[in-house]
Order: C-alpha cells, then sequence, then structure tokens
C-alpha cells in the first residue's frame, strides 16, 4: 500500500541530523509528542497553531509497545497513526519513538518550541500531570527550548474512542459505564493520594528474578535436547522487594523486613533498585544465597522455556528467627497496616506468624502457592488477617475444593480468617472481591496485552492493601487493583513497579 508521505516518515537518529542541519539553516523547529491514536479537529487545530511557533514542526508519535490507556489501545497501530499524521498539511516530519515518555525524543530534536494541547494547560492543580510536565519541560529547557500551549476546544481521543469505538468487550464496556455514572477519575485519585501518609510494614521473602534471553539453534547432534544460543540477561527485584517498590506508588512510608542469604545477598543490587522512600531493614542468614528464579525465555515470543531455582529449603534458624520475632514485637505496633507477602519460602515461619497474627493492627496477608511450595503453603496457616488476597488456585487449595463455585469457598475462607475483606484474583478473567455487608463484586480484566504475567497478582494486592486499610469503596479497591494487574502483566517480570503517575493515567483515560 503506498503510503501518503513517505518522505515525512523518519527514524529518530535520521530526524536528529536532519533537524539539526536545518537549525543551522537558522530555521525554527517545533516538537509534538503524544500518541495521536485517533486524529480529531482538536488536533488538527492544535498542529496548525503550534507550527506557527517556527519553522518546522516535527510529531513524534509513542510506539505500540509503550501505549498505555487501557484494553485495545492504541486503536490504530503505529504505522498508521504515523501515516496518518504524515498526511497532515502543517506536519514537516513523524518519528515513532521506542519510549513511554517525550524526553528520549526531546533530547535528540531540542526543539526550539515544545507544544502541549489546551488539557494540560488548564488542567486544574492536579500534581501529576505538571510533574510530567516538569520533567519534558525540563529537558526542553535544557536544550534552551520553550514549553508552551495552544488555546482551543478540548477535544479528547480517548473519550471519543470510549464512547463511539468499541473497543472493550461489551461486558467491560457496561462495567466501566456503570463505574463511570458513580466516580470520576478525580474522585478516585483523590482517594489515592489520601493514602501518602500511611505507615506500612511490608514482611516477606525477598527473591532475585533474572531472565536469560535465548534463541533456539537447533538439536543437540549427540542428545535429544533443544540447543539454545544466549542472547543477553537481565535482573529483577522480586517478591517482597517488588511489593515495597508498588506501594511506595501510594504511600512514602513503607518500611520493608525482609531476609538476605550472606553468601551472596544481592544487598548492594537490591539497594539501587528500591524506590528511595522504601526503608528496608535486611535480616541474614549465613550459609544460604538470597533466593535467586532464573528464567530461560525465547528472545523474540518472550515465552519461558526453563526455570531454574536458588532455594534452599528449611534455611531459617532459631537465632534469626528469634531475632526477627524481638524485632516484631517490638516494632510492629507503630505501623498502620502490616502487609505479608508469603512466597512459602522459609521466612514465614510459625513462631514469626504468630507474632505477627498477635501484635499487626491491620493484617493484610497474601500467601502464595507455587511450584516450590506447591500445596503447603496456605492462607488458612494463618489464624486471621484484616485483608485477604490470593489467587483462584490458592483459595482451591486453601478449601480443598477444585472444581466447585467460587463464592461458597470464598465466604468459607473470609469466615474462617475472620477477614474484612477478601478479594481473589482470576488472571485474565480479572477479580471477585467480597465483603459481607456488600456481597460479591466482580472486575474484568483491564487490558488484553499480554507480555509476561509474573507479579501481577503482587502489584494487585500491594495497591489494594492500603485502599481496604482506609476503607475506599470495594468498587474503588478492585477497580485501582486490577489497573496495577493491568500495568504489570504489560512488562517483563518486576522490571518497572507501579507508579502513581502509571496508575492516574489509567485510571483517567478508561474513566473517559
Ligand atoms: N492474562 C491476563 N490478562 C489480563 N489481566 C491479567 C492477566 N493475568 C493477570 N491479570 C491481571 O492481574 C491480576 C492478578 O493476576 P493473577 O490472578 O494472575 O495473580 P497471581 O496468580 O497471584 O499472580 P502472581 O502470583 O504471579 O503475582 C488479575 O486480577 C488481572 O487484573
Ligand atoms: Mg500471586
Amino acid at each position: 500500500m503506498e503510503r501518503s508521505n513517505p518522505t515525512k516518515l523518519k527514524r529518530l537518529a535520521d530526524l536528529a541530523r536532519i533537524v539539526r542541519k536545518l537549525k543551522e539553516q537558522g530555521k525554527k523547529i517545533v516538537h509534538c509528542h503524544g500518541v495521536f491514536d485517533l486524529i480529531h479537529p482538536g488536533h488538527i487545530r492544535h498542529f496548525s497553531q503550534a507550527k506557527k511557533y517556527g519553522d518546522i514542526l516535527v510529531v513524534t508519535i509513542t510506539a505500540d509497545a509503550f501505549v498505555n490507556k487501557g484494553p485495545g489501545r492504541p486503536v490504530f497501530k503505529e504505522d498508521l497513526r504515523a501515516e496518518v499524521l504524515s498526511s497532515i498539511e502543517y506536519v514537516d516530519y513523524v518519528t515513532i519513538v521506542n519510549s513511554g515518555s517525550a524526553i528520549l525524543a526531546i533530547n535528540k530534536i531540542k526543539p526550539d518550541f515544545y507544544v502541549k494541547g489546551p488539557d494540560y494547560k488548564k488542567r486544574k492543580v492536579n500534581p501529576y500531570v505538571p510533574q510530567k510536565l516538569k520533567s519534558e519541560e525540563e529537558a526542553v529547557s535544557k536544550w534552551g527550548g520553550n514549553l508552551v500551549f495552544t488555546e482551543d476546544v478540548i477535544f479528547s481521543s480517548s473519550q471519543l474512542i470510549n464512547e463511539n469505538l468499541y473497543v472493550y468487550p461489551p461486558a467491560t464496556k457496561m462495567y466501566l459505564d456503570n463505574l463511570k455514572s458513580k466516580y470520576s477519575a478525580d474522585f478516585i485519585i483523590n482517594q489515592l493520594t489520601g493514602l501518602r501518609n500511611l505507615k506500612i510494614l511490608v514482611i516477606g521473602d525477598a527473591i532475585i528474578d533474572e531472565y536469560h534471553y535465548c534463541l533456539p539453534t537447533g538439536k543437540s547432534s549427540k542428545e535429544p535436547v533443544m540447543v539454545h544460543q544466549y542472547i543477553a540477561d537481565e535482573t529483577f527485584i522480586g517478591g517482597t522487594l517488588a511489593t515495597a517498590n508498588h506501594l511506595s506508588a501510594l504511600s512514602d512510608k513503607v518500611t520493608l523486613l525482609t531476609l538476605l542469604g550472606k553468601k551472596r545477598s544481592y544487598e548492594r543490587f537490591i539497594k539501587t533498585k528500591l524506590k528511595p522512600t522504601v526503608v528496608p531493614i535486611f535480616f541474614y542468614q549465613g550459609n544460604i544465597s538470597t533466593i535467586i528464579k532464573r528464567r530461560y525465555v525465547d528472545f523474540y515470543t518472550k515465552q519461558k522455556l526453563f526455570q531454574l531455582a536458588f532455594i534452599k529449603e528449611n534455611f531459617l534458624s532459631d537465632k534469626i528467627e528469634r531475632r526477627i520475632v524481638r524485632f516484631l514485637t517490638r516494632e510492629i505496633g507503630k505501623y498502620d497496616l502490616v502487609i505479608v507477602n508469603d512466597f512459602g519460602h522459609g521466612l514465614m515461619s510459625r513462631k514469626i506468624i504468630a507474632t505477627i497474627c498477635k501484635s499487626a493492627r491491620f493484617l493484610c496477608l497474601n500467601v502464595q502457592a507455587n511450584s516450590a511450595n506447591y500445596g503447603f503453603n496456605v492462607i488458612v496457616k494463618y489464624p486471621r488477617a484484616d485483608f485477604v488476597c490470593i489467587d483462584t488456585q490458592e483459595i482451591r487449595l486453601a478449601t480443598h475444593d477444585q472444581f466447585g463455585e467460587l463464592p461458597p469457598l470464598i465466604k468459607k475462607i473470609y469466615t474462617v480468617m475472620n477477614c474484612k475483606m477478601l478479594i481473589v484474583t482470576k488472571g485474565q478473567e480479572g477479580s471477585i472481591c467480597y465483603q459481607k455487608k456488600r456481597g460479591f463484586h466482580e472486575v474484568p480484566a483491564l487490558t488484553d496485552r499480554i507480555v509476561d504475567r509474573v507479579g501481577a497478582g503482587d502489584a494487585l494486592f500491594a495497591v489494594t492493601s492500603p485502599c481496604v486499610y482506609s476503607g475506599l469503596e470495594d468498587e474503588i479497591t478492585s477497580f485501582v487493583g486490577n489497573i496495577a494487574g493491568a500495568l504489570q502483566v504489560q512488562v517483563v517480570g518486576n522490571s518497572k513497579q507501579i507508579e502513581l503517575i502509571d496508575l492516574v493515567r489509567f485510571i483517567t483515560r478508561l474513566l473517559k
């Protein structure tokens, strides 16, 4: 198919060169950045006004993989979006940028004017947009440019899409319409920002997640095995370390208690990856390494081929256990809520559990089933909790019911744990929560783009815990939780943790 104006489409590096030459000729460069999924009259006027600031208008767009606007988005793939933009008279160059932010493009283009739409200017005091804009503005002024705004009627692509195109499955559309009729995005965002000062203690296993990317080269000539060639590897913090980072999206007062191995502790690496507001309290166990889960992953499809776990079983010594119990007995009452993320790898011993359950003022529990503990690590090993968040498999194991309907199992665990709220996550089917007074509430999954499902339940658990503690409506808690789950499945493992800005943007898009 013939592109409308192929000469306008450039790679970022080429565009940077072209722009440099144009600047040498005295031309003023104007830059707009966005997704531009559904071009509407507001965009056209935006570009026409933007162009008036200078001579050359460059539009950079976010590549599909970095668009974070909810299920079905972007509606139009990057090539098509670039094609539409390049056919607009005012636009001189178009580039697809492999980044979720404009900064990369700004640093290459070094525009004289970086232009945003009126919605950014007129948006009432909202701490998130200005923050994002602030870093873009800093990048622009670093190169001597100016941030300027266009003035016009505000059209929103997301609103037009939500109202006129069927991007969501019917059940999701119904769910979102109903939610929208009750709460505005601002209301939900305000509730979330009200959690900033909660004092939170997170306890659980520390995990180092390794991803080793490889590609098949062929069958071994000697053995019946497929040989793979190593391509690259990445290491992330996982387990409770990631949960603590997720929590820092909502609270500035997160303390993390976890256990590292003395042999290979990864402490320095962990400290560089923990968010600056997270206060770590490490206990060290001699003779073991910090738990590592190494995944061998197909480089192209990101499909997992094989997993290797470096976990020594039953490692907690009496001495370290006593120290942890002493610390908890002394400190636990100082926290508004205590979040236990139990992966069943040995830290959460009976004595530690008993201490936590006795003294935590508000206890949030996630007790995981995985290959290392299959069937043994169940929620009912804890005598009580205020909030329980587990997945479908985990509630079935805890109730010894493989096939029955979920609601009776949920009620059973709710009663046994004597909790105030219980969420069961259902992977691609979203989640179901239960509270005695309000009954059941189901939320559909909020994305259809899956990169890696690891850690989705932990992200949902982390962001819902402070919401439950603060008594937010179950509808809001579940919605925000599923947004966290959706954000998490869109990245490889724990390569990125939930940020408040991502939650805010996702909420805003879905409720437009
Ligand atoms: N395939 C998927 N498609 C869309 N959303 C998903 C998918 N998998 C997970 N999610 C989102 O993440 C949330 C939690 O996922 P899930 O139920 O898989 O947790 P989990 O089994 O505890 O995961 P983990 O233990 O790896 O953190 C879901 O409620 C949903 O919002
Ligand atoms: Mg889980």
